[in-house]
């Protein structure tokens, strides 16, 4: 029976391919009651990817009648429910599958949900993460809440002390995420930080947490970033939990590739405690940057992001030369790709505490293909030191006109473009300057940037503009002087 079931499946997906969407239906009521519970699932993947909602609701709604104790089935007749606008009933599926898999506090406090990517790892939480709510108050950290399911759970099941603290980082909070903390009963012990991850982890206390989530965006170069900033936050003996570490799709949508560059970069930080859809890692000890094998690491991948975001490890450990290099291999690789060009600018920027000439010769080709092809001022930014004299002085000049004429992020270039000529004596570049500067204020670019408020540069722009006859730019320079 198992060969007819395969093959009844095999032939519904070509009746699907063939738009005889009835055939697929009949083929599935001939093998349905031969399925086991995953295959009646995988029938209900078929259906909905073909767009066939209401097949697919009859076999989930089967499947949860024959199976009622099967937690899958109602997280997926819930999830399907949600996309049919049938949100009171996908809420009582969510809750039922919670309930059986241990968790009835999600329906007891109302928790609301239209998603639900996590249910389906509570048995690895419950053996790994939940026993941390017997050793005090826990520090937990997560990137990516979304509604908050997860930070729910944690909530009622391993923050119980209540001096144990969660802080979640989550660049857009709804208000479903608000609501389910409220009803949680525990919000004051929540931080919520309305920002992108890199942003926060940067700003948040070293070897403080016991637990980290990591489950924020899955582009690889991302959940990289992610797993390098956390690192240092953990404490040791600490949990990180990364999500969809196996997640099959789009290269771009695969934290793995990001996950294993890191774990290669970090190996001897961790023990794996467990693999699976997601990964689980203890820290054993905080990252040596002069040991890491950073080559291997290099070596492993040829995405161009991927090997940005290990230039920048580096560059945070100031291993400036291996970082540079990794920026000049994804430049080589891929020319049209943004990142490393800024990456670069911005260990330049750090780095070089001036440029000489032959530093120049080498990059200024590259700063110039960036502004060029980008219209970003950081380039620019870098190349604020080259020494005055050296015949490279126009050279960030150039960048800052360059990006102002490119209408990105219009307020940098302007600002940075005076400190230049300020620096320069106020006289190179200055008639250009000023027509580009006049030219923004005249068609401001629809990237909603205000002017920057800088009255101190706007009065040096009047003043030289007096200084070289130009009454109309003086007139705007100090009436934005004055706003
Ligand atoms: C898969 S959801 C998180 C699911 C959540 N943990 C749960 O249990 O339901 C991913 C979340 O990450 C957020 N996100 C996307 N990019 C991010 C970034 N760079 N930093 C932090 N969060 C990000 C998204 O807004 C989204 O809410």
């Amino acid at each position: 029976m198992a060969d007819s079931v395969v093959s009844c499946f095999e032939q519904a997906q070509a009746a699907i391919a063939a738009g005889q969407v009835d055939r697929a239906g009949q083929l599935y009521l001939q093998a349905t009651d031969f399925l086991k519970p995953q295959e009646h699932r995988r029938w209900g993947e078929l259906f909905q990817q073909a767009g066939q909602w209401d097949w697919a609701e009859a076999l989930l709604r089967r499947l949860a009648r024959q199976h009622p104790t099967m937690p899958e089935a109602w997280t997926d007749l819930g999830t399907l429910l949600v996309s049919r606008d049938q949100l009171p009933e996908a809420q009582a599926c969510f809750a039922k599958a919670h309930r059986l898999r241990g968790w009835p506090e999600s329906g007891d406090r109302g928790y609301w949900f239209s998603r639900d990517w996590f249910s389906n790892q509570l048995p690895n939480w419950v053996n790994w993460v939940q026993p941390l709510a017997n050793r005090g108050p826990v520090q937990a950290l997560e990137i990516g809440s979304f509604e908050g399911m997860s930070a729910c759970w944690l909530l009622d099941r391993v923050l119980l002390d209540p001096e144990a603290r969660l802080t979640c980082i989550e660049p857009e909070i709804r208000s479903t995420l608000r609501d389910n903390l409220d009803r949680s009963g525990r919000a004051p012990q929540v931080t919520l930080l309305s920002q992108l991850s890199w942003e926060a982890l940067a700003q948040l206390p070293v070897d403080h947490y016991d637990l980290a989530y990591i489950d924020g965006c899955h582009a690889p170069w991302v959940a990289f970033r992610d797993a390098v900033m956390t690192w240092p936050l953990v404490k040791v003996g600490g949990l990180v939990v990364i999500d969809d570490y196996r997640y099959v799709g789009l290269p771009e949508d695969c934290p793995q590739f990001g996950v294993d560059l890191f774990m290669l970069l970090f190996t001897h930080c961790f023990e794996v405690v467990f693999s699976g859809y997601q990964l689980f890692l203890r820290k054993v000890r905080d990252w040596q940057p002069l040991t890491v094998p950073w080559q291997r690491a290099a070596e492993a991948t040829t995405d161009p992001l991927l090997l940005d975001a290990l230039a920048w490890a580096l560059a945070r450990s100031h291993q400036w030369d291996a970082a540079q290099q990794l920026c000049e291999r994804a430049i080589g690789l891929a020319p049209q790709v943004a990142a490393p060009y800024l990456t670069l600018a911005e260990i330049w920027a750090q780095h070089q505490p001036e440029f000489s000439d032959q530093d120049l010769a080498h990059y200024g080709p590259l700063t110039r293909s960036l502004v060029q092809v980008f219209g970003h001022s950081l380039p620019g930014f870098a190349l604020k030191t080259v020494p005055v004299g050296t015949g490279y002085d126009l050279e960030p000049l150039v960048a800052y006109l360059q990006a102002l004429e490119k209408n990105t992020y219009w307020h940098e270039p302007v600002s940075n473009l005076l400190t230049v000529l300020e620096r320069q004596g106020k006289q190179q570049g200055m008639p250009q300057a000023m027509a580009a500067w006049l030219d923004r204020l005249h068609h401001p670019p629809a990237d909603g940037l205000a002017l920057p408020h800088r009255p101190d540069l706007w009065r040096l722009i009047g003043d030289l503009a007096i200084a070289s006859n130009n009454a109309t730019a003086a007139a705007l320079a100090y009436r934005c002087a004055l706003h």
